[in-house]
């Protein structure tokens, strides 16, 4: 005789014997295909740190994928930063500051805003996915833009997959790879 079993996330009985591992299956695989992008912002303290703030006090929801380093001003980040977080793991980058103008050193938004232009030419010479990384301004006013900002971000991340293509460039590029994969890469 066929036994059966109510699978609530179905709504449904499963044949015991036969459907249910293939069910359990199933639904492991899409489980563990869930990507969820691991994101990292390095933001100005005066500014976007106290927009991402607002955002919280606002209760306006946004992604939680987002770990935020706080920076003095984004004209003391450097961007090799960007380079290790993708080295330890992370999917996407986020830089954002005070709008030009208004940065409480001055001139520090410039200087990153400069810096910027030249290494996302140099990365993109150099093969690493510059699409993974979002520039931004995002004033201590503005917390609803800083949630646009992140989801709009983690979006593009998520349809981007995760990142692990990055070990290869980076092995590419310090000659640490096997001659199949400098192969590939020349491809
Ligand atoms: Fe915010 Fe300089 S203090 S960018």
């Amino acid at each position: 005789m066929l036994q059966t079993v109510y699978c609530p996330m179905v709504h449904g009985f499963l044949l015991m014997n036969y459907l249910l591992p293939l069910h359990f299956t199933i639904r492991y695989n899409n489980m563990s295909n869930n990507f969820e992008p691991k994101v990292l912002a390095f933001v100005c303290n005066w500014c976007t740190y106290t927009g991402a703030d607002l955002t919280g006090t606002s209760r306006i929801k946004y992604a939680s994928n987002v770990k935020i380093i706080r920076f003095p001003c984004t004209g003391r980040i450097d961007f090799l930063l960007i380079l290790k977080a993708f080295a330890n793991g992370m999917d996407g980058v986020i830089v954002s500051g005070c709008h030009p103008n208004d940065c409480h050193y001055s001139t520090g938004n410039f200087h990153a805003r400069r810096r910027w232009i030249l290494f996302r030419s140099l990365l993109d010479f150099l093969g690493i996915d510059t699409r993974r990384i979002c520039f931004s301004w995002v004033s201590a006013a503005e917390g609803a833009k800083w949630a646009k900002v992140v989801n709009e971000t983690v979006a593009n991340i998520r349809e981007l997959g995760p990142y692990t293509e990055y070990h290869r460039v980076a092995g590419f590029l310090s000659g640490n790879n096997t001659e199949k994969e400098k192969e590939e890469h020349h491809e």
